[in-house]
Parts: structure tokens; C-alpha cells; sequence
């Protein structure tokens, strides 16, 4: 079967279509064999099973953190709560420090899990499959907690306010 390429301008497009479909905001977090805390701000997570209980997440190839994230054996995914958008801005950038100065408590074989969620699903990892230029993360769910407060939602390239209107672009 022959493969349509995506011209530059077509992947924009892609881009600007799969925006409007509304995520919420998750940082996913693990260790390195170091036992250094490792973490990335996410919208690629959703569910897959409800028995089993199983959640996946993609991670693109050339983040820095997808060596650590494809051997990790335990994850987090920490849904960020709406007021928590400098954290994902933050959990955003490629840096050594993106940890500074954030709270976190030790969760499921020391995942480091952040103080403050909307809800966190702590994973043992299931399944990697390829997808295209990301890996597609399959996590089995062994502890959850919801605190039932509003999430931190994104389309269009930002963030959804209180009230309805929107925040500068991410
Ligand atoms: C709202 C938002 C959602 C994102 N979702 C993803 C995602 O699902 N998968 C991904 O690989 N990167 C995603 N990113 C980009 C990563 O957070 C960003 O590339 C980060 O620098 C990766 O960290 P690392 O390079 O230190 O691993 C998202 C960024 C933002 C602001």
C-alpha cells in the first residue's frame, strides 16, 4: 500500500484540525535508573479498558525523556487542575530542572507523584507500540485518586479559562 506524505502546508493543517478536538492536561511523571525524577506535560492521554483498567498516553521519539519513559516499568499521569497552567507551561520546556521548586510525594515503587492534581493514575507499563514518529504508552492502573476538582482543559493551541474565554496560546 502506498503511503500519501504530508506536504509542510498539509501538516499544519493536520495540526490546526486535531486542535479543536478539546484534551485536558496531564503531566506524566517517573524515575530514571538514577532514581532522578522525570516528567513531561501531556494531552495524548485517554482511556483504552475499563476490565482491565488501562490508560495510554503517546510520547514523541525525540523527547529527551523517551529513553527513561520507554524503560520505566511504573508511570504517573498527574491531571493538572485549571489553575495549574504555569506547571504545565513549566513540565513543558526540555530542561535538567523542570522539578524546581514543585512539591511531590513518592508514589507506587517511588514514581514521584506532584502534591497538587485533579486526579492521578499511577501505572505499571502494559504495552509500547510504535506510532509513527511517537510510542504509543499503554499503562495498567494500580491506584488511582480523584479530588474531584475542575480539570485544566486545551484546544486551539491554549487554555480554557473560567467563564469561557481563553488564555494566551501555550
Ligand atoms: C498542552 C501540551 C500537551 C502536550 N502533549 C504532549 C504529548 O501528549 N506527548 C508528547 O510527546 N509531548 C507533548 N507535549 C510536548 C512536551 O511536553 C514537550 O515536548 C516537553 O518538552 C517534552 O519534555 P522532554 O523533552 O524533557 O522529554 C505537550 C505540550 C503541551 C504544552
Amino acid at each position: 500500500m502506498s503511503e500519501k506524505k504530508l506536504s509542510k502546508l498539509d501538516l499544519q493543517e493536520f495540526k490546526r484540525a486535531l486542535s479543536c478536538f478539546a484534551t485536558g492536561v496531564a503531566v506524566a511523571t517517573t524515575l530514571d535508573k538514577d532514581g532522578t525524577k522525570v516528567g513531561m506535560t501531556i494531552s495524548s492521554f485517554n482511556s483504552v479498558s475499563l476490565d482491565p483498567p488501562l490508560v495510554l498516553w503517546s510520547i514523541d521519539n525525540d523527547a529527551n525523556s523517551y529513553s527513561v519513559f520507554a524503560a520505566a516499568e511504573f508511570f504517573a499521569v498527574n491531571v493538572l487542575a485549571m489553575h495549574q497552567e504555569q506547571l504545565s507551561s513549566q513540565l513543558a520546556q526540555r530542561g535538567e530542572d523542570k522539578f524546581q521548586g514543585l512539591e511531590c510525594r513518592s508514589g507506587i515503587n517511588g514514581v514521584q507523584v506532584l502534591r497538587e492534581y485533579a486526579a492521578c493514575f499511577e501505572c505499571s507499563t502494559e504495552n509500547i507500540f510504535d506510532g509513527g514518529d511517537h510510542k504509543i504508552i499503554v499503562g495498567r492502573v494500580l491506584k488511582l485518586d480523584d479530588r474531584e476538582t475542575d480539570p485544566l482543559i486545551f484546544y486551539r493551541g491554549r487554555y480554557l479559562k473560567k467563564g469561557g474565554s481563553d488564555s494566551a496560546k501555550a
